[in-house]
């Protein structure tokens, strides 16, 4: 899988996109990850990447010129699944867009600043609007990270243990069970007596009825659906 992220701001990937289990993901050829800066491609003398917005208002707008060159010169290249814009007005981002995403080969991920991107961008090119949650954050840096790295750890061979990613919070509807490691007993803080008795039949039926019972608490939303 190839994943071209294009930003004002590339630093800002170094970190979560280079550290762990992205870093091995990448190191193992399992995904290219390449980051454009939009401003290496404006073709305006003073290197500007955004303007005032017709009928007024704050805030700037993001030119179409430097994104549609860069979009177009990488489908040029090669054919992508998706166009993907960070916003907070888009589909909010889920489990299941994840696993759909991790089956694709190529995609683009446009990370909006200021007031965003021109509309134009959005109609000739975008095929997927994605937001992270409802609120707002400064750019679509963050919002990009979170998205790349939930679609990465999902692609055969990223994750050590390949069944871990099919037992996580949401893949089943339900929040994942509590987990516990050695010691046993920390200044009298137990470990369940269950997770001890070496009977896989009983440890499984704990560890599903747990799982239901946080989410009737925390979440009893995805138990509607
Ligand atoms: N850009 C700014 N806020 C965002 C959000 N919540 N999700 C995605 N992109 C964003």
């Amino acid at each position: 899988m190839r994943i071209d992220i294009l930003t004002l701001f590339p630093e800002m990937f170094e970190g979560p996109l280079t550290q762990s289990i992205m870093k091995r993901a990448v190191d193992k050829g399992l995904v290219e990850m390449y980051f454009h800066d939009i401003r290496d491609y404006t073709l305006d003398k003073h290197k500007k990447v955004d303007d005032y917005a017709f009928g007024g208002g704050a805030g700037m707008v993001m030119t179409i010129q430097p994104i549609a060159d860069l979009i177009e010169k990488l489908k040029g290249e090669r054919k992508y699944d998706h166009v993907i814009y960070m916003t907070p007005d888009g589909q909010r981002f889920e489990q299941r867009i994840a696993n759909t995403l991790s089956l694709s080969e190529n995609i683009i991920i446009l990370c909006g600043h200021y007031k965003g991107v021109d509309q134009r961008i959005r109609d000739n090119y975008v095929t997927m609007e994605i937001s992270i949650g409802d609120y707002v954050l400064t750019g679509g840096e963050l919002a990009a990270a979170v998205v790349s790295d939930a679609i990465i750890r999902l692609i055969p061979g990223v994750m050590s243990d390949e069944t871990s990613a099919l037992t996580d919070s949401f893949q089943d509807d339900l929040l994942s069970p509590p987990v516990y490691t050695r010691p046993a007993d920390y200044n009298g803080w137990k470990v369940p007596d269950v997770l001890l008795s070496g009977n896989q039949a009983m440890i499984d039926q704990w560890r599903e009825q747990q799982a239901y019972e946080r989410t009737r608490k925390i979440r009893p939303d995805l138990l509607e659906e």
